[in-house]
């Protein structure tokens, strides 16, 4: 079958020029059975469209896995053609495969019980690596007798909520930008699949920014924003791409823990700097050796772009390098480098760099129908849920993300000369 490509429906609210090329429908394949060359080809697209969907899959968490498994697994960019062909029989199988991927991005069974995402999470018996999220009541599920699925609301992430009559008129928020990732211990995983197998309905809502910009985005029930990292550093202005490209993030230890005593801000864009976070003394035993530091820039192992990838609720401290030598430092910031520990100065230098990039006019609401399949490069986009759902409007999607067994590589020396 020949693989046909089309646009994503962007919403009236969206920029064409800013998203064009940024997620793709694939049509004309089965996601249950596809080919070697029909991998190799959805890899392509996946890193040059960053969200690919799928409609109409009929897909168990056994093949999700798989899938997610296999794209991942594709990714080891040098060595993709032969891990391609190394696969190439085992395409399907879950008995093959490199054991460095096998967890699901925050752990098998690994999530504790004070951080943020354990309410949110139900594992598949039987395909750890397959987490089970949506909204209201279900049974007999993938052999999940009755479970209670909690749609994330930014009431209980945010510092101030949206009021009872406005949330009555169809007004909700962002609930929290981010990419799927432990950022302890594990490695930010490549790519996440997300299946929807009973989607919502209700009238569109809007997302309210509420940060004194006015900005607001009519969002269909419960659908997942995208936003690409690739254009959050492009639609920056040269002083602070300059910024972008020196920096690096250090990762609070079990961030989601740490973070689950803090509130967020009304945009879902980080934390307010209350000194609320807990303590490091009181968190789970860490080590030194699992705290993850990374680049803020992630360089796109296919076209080579620069996506600005950084979860902002999670950052305790940015490590800014000097200037290179020979940049020009009139209207440099931090020309001489910085290592930036007070929390208020870390976030708002970071809001300053990812803002731009959820404008309302940059981001891309997944309206979903039941059955698609979106298969979206976790290291080169920024997602979030969206609206509040009562316990009636039942969601039941399967997650599926990897650990992955490399780690995100940063600017080269000539990207840092290009635009430092
Ligand atoms: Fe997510």
């Amino acid at each position: 079958m020949v693989i046909e490509v089309v646009p994503l429906p962007l919403p009236p609210s969206a920029d064409p020029t800013k998203l064009a090329g940024f997620g793709v429908e694939v049509k004309g394949v089965k996601v249950a059975s596809l080919t070697d060359e029909e991998l190799g080809q959805i890899q392509e697209l996946l890193y040059k469209h960053d969200v690919l969907l799928f409609r109409n899959c009929d897909l168990s968490p056994e093949q999700q896995y798989a899938l997610a498994k296999v794209v991942e697994l594709l990714h080891g960019v040098e060595a993709h053609v032969f891990v391609s062909l190394m696969l190439s029989a085992a395409a399907y199988s879950v008995q093959v495969f490199d054991p460095m991927t096998e967890h699901y991005g925050h752990g098998n069974n690994k999530i504790g019980k004070n951080s943020i995402l354990n309410p949110l999470l139900t594992t598949i018996p039987g395909v750890p690596q397959v987490q089970l999220i949506g909204n209201g009541t279900i049974y007999n599920h993938e052999g999940i007798a009755e479970a209670q699925l909690k749609h994330p609301s930014h009431k209980t992430f945010h510092k101030t909520h949206v009021s009872a009559e406005d949330e009555a008129a169809g007004v909700t928020r962002f609930n929290r930008w981010h990419m799927d990732a432990a950022l302890y211990e594990l490695s930010p995983p490549k790519v996440t699949a997300l299946y929807a197998l009973r989607v919502p309905q209700g009238p569109p809502q809007v997302c309210r920014y509420d940060d004194g910009t006015g900005d607001e985005l009519q969002v269909p029930p419960a659908a997942t924003a995208f936003v690409s990292g690739k254009t959050m550093f492009e639609v920056l202005p040269p002083e602070l791409k300059s910024v972008a490209v020196r920096t690096k993030v250090r990762y609070a230890p079990h961030p989601f823990v740490w973070m689950s005593t803090a509130g967020a801000v009304p945009t879902g864009l980080g934390l307010e700097s209350d000194g609320l976070e807990m303590p490091y003394e009181k968190l789970p035993p860490w080590d030194e050796a699992s705290v993850k530091t990374y680049p803020v820039l992630w360089k796109n192992p296919v076209t080579e772009a620069l996506h600005l990838q950084a979860h902002p609720c999670a950052v305790s401290e940015l490590i800014i390098s000097p200037l290179p030598q020979g940049s020009p430092r009139k209207d440099a910031l931090y020309p001489d480098g910085a290592y930036i520990k007070d929390l208020k100065t870390v976030r708002d230098l970071l809001y300053k760099l990812q803002r731009p990039g959820i404008a309302p006019s940059l981001v891309y609401p997944h309206d979903w129908r039941d059955k698609d399949l979106v298969v979206f490069h976790n290291r080169g986009v920024m997602h979030s849920v969206t609206g509040a759902l009562t316990s009636d409007q039942v969601r039941v999607y399967h997650q599926c993300n990897l650990a992955a067994s490399d780690e995100p590589v940063g600017p080269s020396d000539a990207d840092i000369k290009e635009w430092a």
